[in-house]
């Protein structure tokens, strides 16, 4: 048993998305979220630049005595998950792309996968693809302006909508019925989803409860879960500035808490 808080990072705000599932599931867990707001977005940087990023970040962490961390980023999971287990004594938990489930719920045999030019070249993706690209298509395309989109508040807005058209339109011509979410930043664009998707019947796939129920299993492996009498805490951390970390704390409200 341990009361020590759990470690949330992302690139930027998108990381929330499984913050929250974090926040409503786990109750007696204390959450510290990290998010790298200044060098946010990660999806067409290098994988030496991310991974030195990441490391930079969970250093934060471990100095707040987290017991485990969440990486809640596709892309920082493709490019640095193997360094970071390698390197630290502490479990983590890793992101990727949904593609098995949604191989598995097709029935137009297409599927569609959004995701970050990083994730889409890590050897996780390329991997899981490979294994079910000759059950299913897959159309993957990197969200080209999503994140950008949610870092600035705009993913309500109508230039969202047209964003979001030019990304998924070849994949619903094409008949997918599934469409992952394969960036933690693209949760929250799902009303302009909605919009462009319209009365077609497709699926959007969102990792985020997988992967809480993922950090309860190795919580429980661990024996590191908190005690059901543990008051919780939430810290919200930057390496960007005051207004960028107050930036977070609304964005976590806005999510139906
Ligand atoms: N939210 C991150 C992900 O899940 C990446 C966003 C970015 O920084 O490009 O991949």
């Amino acid at each position: 048993m341990s009361n020590a808080p759990i470690g949330v990072f992302d690139s930027g705000l998108g990381g929330l998305t499984v913050w929250s599932e974090l926040y409503k599931r786990l109750p007696h867990e204390s959450l510290i979220y990290y998010g790298d707001g200044k060098n946010c977005p990660y999806g067409d940087k290098s994988r030496d630049e991310i991974i030195g990023y990441v490391d930079f970040a969970v250093k934060r962490l471990l100095e707040r005595g987290t017991k485990m961390i969440v990486v809640a980023c596709n892309a920082a999971t493709a490019m640095a998950i193997d360094y970071l287990r390698s390197t630290y004594d502490i479990p983590f938990v890793g992101l990727e792309p949904a593609v098995k489930p949604a191989a598995e719920k097709t029935r137009t045999g297409v599927i569609g996968i959004l995701a970050t030019a990083a994730t889409l070249q890590g050897r996780l993706f390329k991997g899981t693809s490979a294994k079910y690209a000759d059950k299913v298509e897959i159309i993957a395309r990197v969200g080209e302006g999503f994140v950008e989109l949610v870092e600035n508040n705009m993913e309500n807005t109508p230039e969202a909508v047209e964003t979001v058209r030019k990304a998924i339109s070849p994949m619903l011509d094409k008949g997918a019925d599934q469409i992952v979410l394969g960036c933690t930043h693209y949760p929250f664009l799902q009303n302009a989803l909605s919009i462009v998707i319209g009365d077609r019947k497709v699926e959007l796939l969102n990792p985020a409860m997988a992967i809480e129920k993922r950090a309860e299993t190795l919580l429980s492996q661990f024996h590191i879960a908190a005690s059901a009498d543990n008051k919780p805490y939430y810290e919200f951390m930057t390496s960007a500035d005051e207004t960028y970390r107050q930036k977070l704390i609304d964005k976590s409200k806005s999510l139906n808490l």
